[in-house]
This record gives C-alpha cells, sequence and structure tokens, in this order.
C-alpha cells in the first residue's frame, strides 16, 4: 500500500491517494470522518477548527461499501477556501494578493522559498502547512480498517505538553474525552492551564506523543535490508509529520544508559504461544515486529507561527523584520496523537499486505490465520492444533 496527497491549506481542499488496498474491504465514509473529527479537536488550536467540518467524499475504489482493489480516492473539502478564492486562485488575478515577504523561523518559508525560487512565501506555506495531515489521517482510517480485519488496533495518548508528562495508560474513552487527549483527568488540567499561559504570553507548547498498536502480527517488516526493516520505515513516516522532531521505541533513551540485562525482554510460553516477560524492545526486534505491542514515542517541536514573532528578515531585501504572523494553533499535540495513529497504522498496513497479499481481503485474513496457527512451539503445534499444520510443523 502506498499513499500520495495533494492540495493547499486554503485551495479548494485536500485528496489522499490510496493504492493497494485490497479487494472487500467494509468501508464508510462515516468511519473516516470519525477520525477526521478526531484530529481536529483539543485546546490549543487555533480559530481555523472552528471553520471546518471535516468529512471525507470516496470518489474512487469504493462500491457498495466495500472496496474494489483500485485506487481509493479520498477528497475534503476545506470550508475556509471561500475566504481566500482571490488569494489562492489558479488563474491569474487582476489585483495580485499581496506577496508573504517575512520569513519564519521553524517553518519551512526560508528553505522553501529558496529552494523553489518563490518570491511569495505563500507558495511555500500552503503545501507546507499541517492541513495537509487531515489526508493523511484519511489514509490512516483506511489502513485501521484493514488492521482491524486481522485485529490490530493502533490509539494514542498525550505523554507530554510542555512541561507537563504522564504516563499513558491508552484508556480510550478516558483518553477521548479529555480535550489535550491524555487519561489522567489532573494531568489533563495542567496541560490545558500550560497551553493556556504559552497562549497569554503569545508563544507556542510542543509535547510527546505516546503510540501503542495492539494485536501486532508477528514477523512484520524483515532484518534481510535496510529499507525493509519495520523499525526505520516508521520511523521515517513518523518523523515525516510536520513538527515532529525526534522518537524513540518504548523507553530507548533510558534504556540506552542501563545494562543489556535489564533491556532485553525475556521469551517465555504462555498458553502454547511464545510471549515476553516485558516489553522494551518496543514490539521489534532486528527490523521485524514481534508480536508485543508496537510502543512509540513522537516529540513534536513547539509550533513555529508566534503571535509575538522572532527576530527575522525580509526575503526579497534581506532587511531586519519580524517573522509573518497569522492565524495559528497555539499547540497541536492532540491533533499530532491522531496524524501519527494515522501514520503508524499506514506503514503496519503496508507491511501486512506485502507479506500477506492484497488482492483479497477475504484472502489476506485466511493467510494471517494459518500463519498464527504455525507460529506456535513446535510441540505446541503437535499437541491438539485442530489448524493445518504450517510447512515446518510438517517437516
Ligand atoms: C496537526 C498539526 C497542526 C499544525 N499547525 C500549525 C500551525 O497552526 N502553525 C504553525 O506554524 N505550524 C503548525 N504545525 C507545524 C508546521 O506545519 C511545521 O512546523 C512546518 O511545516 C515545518 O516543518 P517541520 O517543523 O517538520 O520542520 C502543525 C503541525 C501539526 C502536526
Amino acid at each position: 500500500m502506498r499513499f500520495l496527497t495533494a492540495g493547499e491549506s486554503h485551495g479548494p481542499g485536500l485528496v489522499a491517494l490510496v493504492d493497494g488496498v485490497p479487494a472487500g474491504l467494509a468501508l464508510s465514509p462515516a468511519e473516516i470522518d470519525v477520525d477526521l473529527r478526531r484530529r481536529q479537536l483539543g485546546y490549543g488550536r487555533g480559530a481555523r477548527q472552528s471553520i471546518e467540518r471535516d468529512a471525507v467524499r470516496i470518489t474512487g475504489g469504493v462500491r457498495q461499501g466495500r472496496t474494489t482493489g483500485a485506487p481509493v480516492a479520498l477528497q475534503i473539502a476545506n470550508r475556509d477556501a471561500v475566504n481566500w478564492e482571490r488569494v489562492m486562485s489558479v488563474e491569474p488575478v487582476p489585483e495580485p494578493p499581496d506577496p508573504v515577504t517575512r520569513l519564519r523561523p521553524g517553518h519551512a518559508d526560508l528553505a522553501g522559498a529558496l529552494k523553489f525560487g518563490h518570491d511569495d512565501v505563500r507558495d511555500v506555506i500552503e503545501r507546507a502547512s499541517a492541513r495537509e495531515t487531515a489526508a493523511r489521517v484519511a489514509a490512516g482510517a483506511v489502513a485501521k480498517a484493514l488492521l482491524r480485519a486481522v485485529g490490530t488496533e493502533v490509539r494514542s495518548e498525550t505523554r507530554t505538553i510542555g512541561e507537563v508528562s504522564t504516563m499513558p495508560t491508552f484508556d480510550s474513552e478516558k483518553v477521548e474525552a479529555s480535550e489535550v487527549r491524555c487519561a489522567d483527568a489532573q494531568t489533563s488540567a495542567r496541560m490545558v492551564a500550560a497551553i493556556a499561559a504559552a497562549r497569554e504570553a503569545g508563544d507556542t507548547l510542543g509535547g510527546i506523543v505516546a503510540l501503542r498498536a495492539t494485536g501486532v502480527v508477528p514477523g512484520l517488516g524483515s532484518f534481510a535490508e535496510w529499507d525493509r526493516r519495520l523499525d526505520g520505515r516508521i520511523a521515517q513516516a513518523l518523523l515525516s509529520i510536520q513538527a515532529a522532531k525526534g522518537m524513540q521505541f518504548a523507553d530507548a533513551f533510558t534504556a540506552a544508559t542501563e545494562r543489556g540485562s535489564a533491556v532485553h525482554d525475556p521469551i517465555t510460553v504462555r498458553e502454547g504461544h511464545f510471549s515476553r516477560t516485558r516489553n522494551r524492545a518496543g514490539g521489534l526486534e532486528g527490523g521485524m515486529t514481534n508480536g508485543e505491542d508496537v510502543l512509540v514515542d513522537v516529540a513534536f517541536k513547539p509550533i513555529s507561527t508566534l503571535m509575538k514573532p522572532l527576530p527575522s528578515a525580509d526575503l526579497r531585501t534581506g532587511a531586519p523584520s519580524p517573522a509573518h504572523v497569522e492565524r495559528s494553533d497555539v499547540c497541536v499535540i492532540p491533533a499530532a496523537g491522531v496524524v501519527a495513529e494515522a501514520m503508524l497504522a499506514f506503514v503496519l498496513a503496508d507491511a501486512l499486505c506485502e507479506k500477506f497479499g492484497n488482492d483479497d481481503v477475504a484472502d489476506l485474513v485466511a493467510a494471517v490465520e494459518r500463519y498464527r496457527a504455525r507460529l506456535r512451539p513446535i510441540d505446541a503445534r503437535r499437541r491438539g492444533s485442530t489448524a493445518p499444520p504450517g510447512p515446518r510443523a510438517a517437516g
């Protein structure tokens, strides 16, 4: 599976084109809209979220509620576009809009304008903007639907906002009820207060999102080549999210300071299945899933558009000039969690299809079931397995 997105922040809308989705997967706009709505929520978002009511229109690849195997085309309209028609016009307009030339440190403005030769930073802003993450979330919802068919769920929780931290529990009901997507009510209140104080000061806050995938099929990815290693593929997908600046599997930065005996996860057999007594590997060993939960933290920097702008320079003249200010979020960690879920889900779904095929979802599910049946220790398989023996058991 792969996907591309197109569209600008204030243009007519976003598009995601998802290729390689197996046929026969039940998919409805309503289930995609649930995640689109979750992405829009969260204390600390800007006024844009009160304008938009994100909803997907599926314009390809789905018929009668099921995927056909053709590319799945997803469109999300920008309601705000009506306010930007002149600025975003495809055709030249008689009175061209004023160019944006004051560069925001921390945003794509300077590098983007230099790279593409733009003299209006608007040409960079519009696509670098994380409005694009609405399309990612829609594509991720398709991946989640596929993962659910094999019992895999991807969830997120806010671990840190500014200096306020908690230990995630992934209690979905509490997480979704919190306006900062943190299960602990007291910590949520402190996070909200920290965001309010940053807003008051004309400033912004970053934080850390924790992700957990459960019911993961073991053996996704491979140790055989660098670009097949799933840990690397997950890292690429997550770090491609706007403002994502760091990540770790489980507590990798702490583990790096400890001895191996404390870090590696002893192997045991529970109810006839290989299992671990702890999960400090974060569900991946040798670039493959090992069947334990996949645990990832992603660190996001504070938003770079500041209401009290940093010193900067003008793109055209080089003269000192405070950075451009435009309507912006103060803290996006609650939304970033939903985006990160989408990206992790997509990589896992892609790896699933790679291993089990992506023509027909029923074939895929049957292949996963047969594979799971042969993953038990050989003796457990010989005792009382009703599943057909895998090639190794037969040998
Ligand atoms: C959900 C989400 C919303 C964002 N909203 C804003 C915003 O309102 N203002 C802003 O300056 N940056 C925002 N960002 C971050 C920028 O898009 C990002 O910093 C910029 O594209 C530069 O890329 P980089 O930070 O990855 O280097 C947001 C990021 C995410 C994940």
